[in-house]
């Protein structure tokens, strides 16, 4: 039997919480044979509802449920945590816009990111989750000088599935045919969700589809504002979807991607013109652990223009949030 995996969790009485931690416990995230410890942060005032969902997960039985505790503190939360999922935090309603939640979360990731520096795991693995997702992950990583930056990434990956998804659809193909699609930048309506590389069965989507009208016009904003859409039909942000998405993240992180793409929200390297330590949405394939940039892509000029627009807006939040770093 492997030793159990330290797993932190904040936001866990929230919606995205309610759909992540019982596919944790079942093993869906590190595998059908890797033990997990749950470790729940949320608010004073969620505590109650916390427990509620932890007598529902010992009402499940999970046999890899090794342990589970919560509480309002940080630290403690994150005490020996391998793993960091970091979902609490305000979601945006009706006519905001995930910019909006800036001033909002962006304090309790300073918080975090340096009680992640004093107490976790020095390999722990960090997702945010929680938005806007790119520039809290930033402000973590910054409040955590301590740690290794690559090890702070945030979740673009609802809006890959999205895309592939659209893809699969516009197509009439299986989205598991699909390879070597990625979102560049800022999980907000500027990503660029880009099917230029992508095959199906060794086929360019980009000959299937031929038709760059569809792209810019139909492909490019049901991607960018879909979290919008399902805001405006349901009342409430995804939250099955998005909990999916942080799954898959970390799955593909810790247990590799078989040279498959997959975005991650990771801070640049410099590479693609993208100002090093930005946040940033890129193609990436994992091995043993690690995330690999996909490097040497062609960025032609409608994508230099697109990458260009996230890119500025990710930088406006980084001047937004400067003062808390
Ligand atoms: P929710 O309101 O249902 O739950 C949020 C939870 O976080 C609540 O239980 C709240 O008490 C808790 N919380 C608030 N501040 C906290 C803090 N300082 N420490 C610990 N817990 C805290 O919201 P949700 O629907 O679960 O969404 C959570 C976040 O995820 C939102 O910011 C939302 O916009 C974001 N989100 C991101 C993506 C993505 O693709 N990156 C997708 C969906 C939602
Ligand atoms: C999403 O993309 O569904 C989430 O980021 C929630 C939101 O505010 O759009």
């Amino acid at each position: 039997m492997k030793s159990p995996v330290r797993v932190a969790v904040t936001g866990a009485a929230g919606q995205i919480g309610y759909a992540i931690l019982f596919r944790i416990a079942s093993g869906e995230m590190l595998g059908k044979d890797q033990p997990v410890i749950l470790q729940l942060l949320d608010l004073p005032q969620a505590q109650n509802a916390v427990k509620g969902v932890m007598m529902e997960l010992q009402d499940c039985a999970f046999p890899l449920l090794a342990g589970m505790f919560t509480t309002d503190n940080p630290e403690e939360a994150f005490k020996d945590a391998q793993i960091a999922i970091l979902i609490g935090s305000r979601p945006r309603s009706k006519g905001m816009e995930r910019a909006d939640l800036l001033q909002a979360n962006a304090a309790i990731f300073t918080v975090q990111g340096a009680a992640l520096n004093k107490v976790a795991d020095r390999n722990v693995k960090v997702l945010v989750v929680g938005n806007p997702a790119n520039t809290n992950a930033y402000i973590a990583m910054k409040s955590a000088p301590d740690l290794p930056a690559k090890n702070f990434t945030a979740m673009l990956r609802l809006d890959h599935n999205r895309a592939l998804s659209q893809v699969a659809e516009k197509t009439g193909k299986a989205v598991a045919d699909i390879e070597n699609l990625c979102v560049w930048g800022n999980h907000s309506p500027t990503m660029y969700a880009d099917y230029r590389f992508a095959t199906v069965n060794g086929e360019s989507v980009k000959d299937l589809i031929n038709d760059q009208a569809w792209n810019a016009d139909v492909f490019l904003p049901t991607v960018g504002k879909r979290g919008a859409a399902i805001i405006e039909a349901r009342g409430l942000s995804s939250a099955a979807s998005a909990a999916n998405a942080a799954i898959d993240h970390i799955h593909d992180w810790v247990l590799g991607t078989n040279g498959k793409w997959v975005t991650m929200g990771i801070p640049s390297d410099g590479s693609y013109g993208i100002p090093e330590g930005t946040m940033f949405g890129f193609p990436v394939t994992c091995e043993n652990g690690e995330y690999k940039l996909v490097e040497g892509l062609e960025i032609d000029e409608f994508s230099r223009e697109r990458i260009n627009i996230t890119l500025q807006e990710l930088e406006e939040e980084k001047a937004g949030v400067a003062h808390l770093l």
